[in-house]
């Protein structure tokens, strides 16, 4: 009965968790579309080895695959929501990746800053979140650093490339550089 017990409380506690990130932050955790994720992996230069970091990286659905197709590359992996950001410690565990670093933060939060040496930047984020990261974003990214936004355009931005892509859920890819 305990063990029934133990299970019942992780579960509604880890829905709980989650419902109130959701919330708190306007978006799920859902993971990109498998199409949208090929599209943007292919929008970086082949043999890309500079650092790229996910803005809100879910359960790494973009992260692992992307350390692992650039293994030459740092990821960053910035995850606020607890539920998902325990679920990529574990799923590093099985799917090791040397050159994933997974980071526990608030991007919002007035000290998180942004890595300089950053040459690309993933996200799946609202325009909302996007639109009061971009200050951030223009701080402390180097002019000319590529962004690749799925599906969400980046208010105040002109996108240097929109790509349509045949996929219901994601059907759009906003490409830009740090103005
Ligand atoms: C739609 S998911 C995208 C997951 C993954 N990047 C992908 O494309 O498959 C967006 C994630 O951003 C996270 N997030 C939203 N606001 C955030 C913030 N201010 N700081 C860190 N993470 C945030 C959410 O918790 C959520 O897990």
């Amino acid at each position: 009965m305990l063990f029934e017990y133990s299970v019942l409380a992780f579960v509604v506690i880890t829905c709980s968790l989650s419902l109130i990130y959701c919330v708190v932050t306007g978006i799920s955790p859902v993971p990109s579309s498998k199409g949208s994720k090929k599209h943007m992996f292919d929008l970086l230069p082949a043999g890309f080895s500079g650092e790229v970091c996910d803005l809100g990286a879910g359960w790494g659905s973009l992260a692992f695959p992307l350390a692992q197709r650039f293994p030459k590359s740092q990821v960053y992996a910035y995850e606020i929501s607890p539920v998902p950001w325990l679920v990529m410690q574990v799923r590093r565990i099985f799917q090791i990746r040397q050159n994933l670093t997974i980071q526990r933060v608030n991007m919002l939060n007035k000290s998180f800053a942004f890595r300089a040496e950053t040459a690309a930047v993933v996200c799946y984020l609202h325009s909302e979140a996007l639109e009061r990261l971009r200050p951030k974003l223009e701080r402390d990214l180097n002019t000319g650093t590529l962004i690749i936004s799925n599906v969400f355009e980046i208010p105040g931005w002109q996108p240097e490339a929109v790509h349509e892509i045949d996929d219901g859920f994601c059907p759009q890819i906003y490409v830009y550089r740090v103005p």
